[in-house]
C-alpha cells in the first residue's frame, strides 16, 4: 500500500507553485513599499505562547492546536497563526528598544485542526505582517489599503473589504453583559460549543460556525457600546480610508477569532470561495506586547491565506506551464564531452538547460525527451557538427533548422534568448 499525504495537508505541485511564488514575489515587492521587512521565526513555539496570546476560549487555543510533548517533556505546538510569535521575537530580541515603528512581514505555513474543505487546510499558509508602535488610526487605514492595493496587484479586483470595531476591554466587558442579557432564557438554544462560549466568552458566540449567531439577530452590536475614545478612533480610521479612497463596508458582526483584537478589526472577502471566503483578516491588538511580556507596545496587522488567494487568482494568460529554453543533444562520445561543456556554460548563462546525461542514446530518443520536455530549441551535435566546428539549432516554434559556429557562444545565447 501506498503511503499519502495526510488528511488536511496537500502537495503543491510545480505549476501550481508558479502561482504561489507570483503572489509571494507581488508581497515581498509591496510590503517593501510600506517599510515592511521579513522576519522568520519558528514553525514551533512553546504551547504557552498561545494559550496567552490568542486566549484560551478561542476555537483555535482550545480545539485546533497541534500540542504535543517534545523529549524533553516540553509542551510545544505547531503555530496556529504567527503574530503572537513575531511579538515573542520582537521581544525577545528587543527590537522595541531598537526602533519602536518596527514593521514585519513573514510567510511560512501554518497549523489548525480544522475540518478540511476548499480553502480550509490543517497545514495552509499565511502570509502576514505586524505593524508596531502607533495607535493612530491612520496606521490601520494605511495597513488596510496595503493589503488592497497587494490583491489588486495580483488581479484580484472583486474583493471586499469589511471593518469593525471591537473596542477595548472596558467595552467589551458590557458588551459581554449585554450579550448575556440577550441571550438569557435561550441558552439551552445554543450548541454545546456556544453554551461553554456563554459562560466564558459570550463574544465568541458571534463567530460560530454551526449558526448560533442567528440568536443574536436583534441583540445590540459591539458598535453600539464602544466608550466615546473608542467610537473617536474608529471614525477616523473609517475617515483615512475615505481619504484614501478605499471602499468598504461597515460589519458589526466582525469579530475574529482570536482574542487579542481591540478597536479595528478587518476582513477582506473574495467573490468565490462559498463559505471560508476570507482571503485575509486583521486588527489592531495595542495590548498583546505587554501582555506577552515586552513594552506597551500597540501594534496593527493581518495574515492572508495563501492557499485561498491561489485558488482566487485570475487564471494566468501565459503558457500554462514553463519549459526549457533548450535541450542539447549529443551523438558519439566526443560530442558528449563538448555537450557536457556547452551545457555548463549555457547554464551560467541564465539559460534553463535540459539535456541527456546517458552517454550514447540514440538520437531519437534524446528528440522524444526534448519533445515531452517542451524545448523551445534543440541544439544537435553529432560527427559531422563537431568535425566542422559548428551546432544544429532547431526552434521548435516554426520547425526551422540553422548552423551556429560552435566558437560563437555569445551568439549561441542571442539566438536562443530571441
Ligand atoms: P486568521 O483570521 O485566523 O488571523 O487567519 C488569517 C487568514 O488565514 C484567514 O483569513 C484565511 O485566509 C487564512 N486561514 C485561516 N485558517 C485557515 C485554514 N485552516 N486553511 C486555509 N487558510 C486559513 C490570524 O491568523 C491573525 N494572526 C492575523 C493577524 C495578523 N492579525 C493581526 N496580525
Amino acid at each position: 500500500m501506498t503511503v499519502q499525504a495526510v488528511k488536511g495537508t496537500r502537495d503543491i505541485l510545480p505549476d501550481e507553485a508558479r502561482r504561489w511564488q507570483r503572489v509571494e514575489e507581488m508581497a515581498r515587492r509591496q510590503f517593501r513599499r510600506y517599510g515592511f521587512r521579513e522576519i522568520r521565526t519558528p514553525i514551533f513555539e512553546s504551547t504557552e505562547l498561545f494559550a496567552r496570546g490568542i486566549g484560551e476560549a478561542t476555537d483555535i487555543v482550545s480545539k485546533e492546536m497541534y500540542t504535543f510533548t517534545d523529549r524533553g517533556e516540553r509542551s510545544l505546538t505547531l503555530r496556529p497563526e504567527n503574530t503572537a510569535p513575531v511579538v515573542r521575537a520582537a521581544i525577545e530580541h528587543h527590537l522595541f528598544q531598537r526602533v519602536d515603528c518596527e514593521r514585519l512581514y513573514y510567510i511560512g505555513p501554518m497549523f489548525r485542526y480544522e475540518r478540511p474543505q476548499k480553502g480550509r487546510m490543517r497545514q495552509f499558509s499565511q502570509i502576514g505582517v505586524e505593524a508596531f508602535g502607533s495607535d493612530a488610526p491612520a496606521l490601520d487605514a494605511e495597513v488596510m489599503e496595503m493589503s488592497m492595493v497587494f490583491l489588486e496587484g495580483l488581479g484580484i479586483s472583486a474583493a471586499t473589504l469589511a471593518v469593525n470595531s471591537v473596542g477595548c476591554k472596558e467595552c467589551r466587558g458590557v458588551y459581554r453583559e449585554k450579550l448575556r442579557e440577550a441571550l438569557a432564557g435561550r441558552v439551552g438554544e445554543l450548541c454545546v460549543d456556544c453554551q461553554r462560549r456563554y459562560r466564558e466568552n459570550p463574544l465568541r458566540i458571534l463567530d460560530c460556525k454551526v449558526g448560533c449567531r442567528r440568536l443574536l439577530a436583534h441583540a445590540p452590536t459591539l458598535l453600539d457600546t464602544l466608550d466615546a475614545p473608542c467610537r473617536e478612533h474608529f471614525e477616523q480610521v473609517r475617515g483615512t480610508l475615505d481619504l484614501l479612497q478605499v471602499p468598504y463596508q461597515l460589519d458589526p458582526h466582525l469579530v475574529r477569532g482570536l482574542d487579542y483584537y481591540m478597536r479595528t478589526t478587518f476582513e477582506v472577502l473574495g467573490a468565490s470561495l462559498g463559505a471560508q471566503d476570507a482571503l485575509l483578516g486583521g486588527g489592531r491588538y495595542d495590548g498583546l506586547v505587554e501582555e506577552l511580556g515586552g513594552p506597551a507596545v500597540p501594534g496593527f496587522g493581518f495574515a492572508c491565506g495563501l492557499d485561498r488567494l491561489v485558488l482566487s487568482l485570475p487564471e494566468p494568460s501565459g503558457p500554462s506551464r514553463e519549459v526549457p529554453d533548450v535541450f542539447v543533444a549529443a551523438l558519439g562520445d566526443a560530442a558528449w564531452e563538448r555537450a557536457l561543456l556547452l551545457v555548463r556554460d549555457l547554464r551560467r548563462r541564465d539559460l534553463w538547460v535540459e539535456w541527456e546525461p546517458a552517454r550514447g542514446k540514440a538520437l531519437k530518443s534524446q528528440a522524444r525527451k526534448a519533445d515531452r520536455l517542451g524545448a523551445r530549441h534543440t541544439l544537435f551535435l553529432g560527427d559531422e557538427e563537431l568535425r566542422r566546428g559548428f551546432w544544429t539549432l532547431k526552434t521548435m516554434e516554426g520547425g526551422s533548422q540553422r548552423e551556429i559556429p560552435s566558437a560563437d557562444l555569445e551568439g549561441l545565447v542571442k539566438e536562443l534568448v530571441g
